[in-house]
């Protein structure tokens, strides 16, 4: 019912950081927005994927999730409210501030919170992108994003039985990676709304709402290599090596942003047909790369 993953929202204190790192490393492009103070960025026809707003922490404060049309929005905030959730119906000004028709606004059982919308304005004019590399977004949504789940069980319910996300595949982790009893495995879910394999994966990890996190595919493998250039030149630390997964199939490698959270700048995913997909549960997460560092 989940069209596609639409924009991230962020609370940032270090806006001019994001401003660089977004425009100049990560090669989004910085465009005007509903607030003066905030930072928006673009990567497709979408007026804004991303919004970056002036406060204390870094933290995410919504992921947005594009329902295809009003009927399906009314649909699914009443299947949510049905299954005991409480969803709370945006502002028209939030709405405005979104540049959405309409949007409600519902946490998941970890806390991580949600925004559900339909009908975001565009943007027609071209997207300049610093480093003339090109974004695969259109009915795939912007990317991926992995958020924490403290009970994996009832966030796994929440995203497959209530949101209705398709289970992709799963991978288990030592539960001792988050202080968990050594010999304990815990849970990945990666779950998907569209050909894209995973537009969220949850991770079983016993904290509040966190984002690990976000995903950003490019057209061409140049596109990541350039990009993983800049990363160098900078001296922003990469945190996984360039590799290939063994879900989605993307190579990709991870680094720090200044949010203290990870971006993973990848290419090369498979498409998903749910008409003959079956979860899987794979038990390395990379063919070849995606080395730890530190
Ligand atoms: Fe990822």
């Amino acid at each position: 019912m989940i069209h596609s993953l639409g924009y991230l929202r962020f609370e940032t204190a270090k806006l001019d950081e994001w401003r660089t790192f977004g425009t100049e490393v990560l090669g989004l492009v910085a465009t005007t927005g509903p607030r003066d103070d905030a930072l928006y960025l673009r990567m497709d026809e979408h007026a804004a994927r991303f919004a970056f707003l002036p406060g204390e922490t870094d933290r995410l404060l919504a992921a947005g999730w594009e329902l295809p049309n009003r009927a399906a929005f009314r649909e699914l905030v009443a299947r949510i409210e049905a299954a005991g959730h409480a969803v709370k119906p945006g502002t028209p000004e939030e709405a405005a501030d979104r540049r959405v028709e309409e949007l409600a606004h519902v946490d998941d059982p970890n806390g991580n919170h949600l925004e559900l919308y339909y009908g975001p304005a565009l943007d027609h004019s071209p997207v300049v992108t610093p480093h003339a590399q090109r974004f695969v977004t259109g009915n795939l949504g912007l990317g991926h994003v992995v958020l924490s789940a403290a009970d994996i069980e009832a966030s796994y319910a929440f995203y497959t039985e209530v949101l209705g996300f398709r289970h992709r595949d799963s991978l288990r982790f030592p539960a001792a990676t988050f202080g968990g009893p050594e010999g304990q495995m815990n849970w990945v879910r990666f779950l998907g709304c569209n050909p894209r394999h995973h537009s969220v994966a949850l991770c079983e990890a016993p904290m509040p709402a966190a984002i690990f996190h976000f995903m950003l595919e490019l057209e061409t493998l140049d596109d990541v290599g350039r990009g993983l250039d800049r990363f160098n030149a900078r001296q922003i630390p990469v945190a996984q090596s360039l590799g290939r997964h063994t879900n989605d199939k993307m190579v990709s490698f991870y680094a720090a942003t200044p949010g203290g959270f990870q971006v993973e700048y990848g290419t090369d995913a498979i498409l998903v047909d749910d008409a003959t997909w079956s979860v899987k549960e794979i038990t390395e997460d990379a063919y070849w790369g995606h080395a730890w560092n530190g």
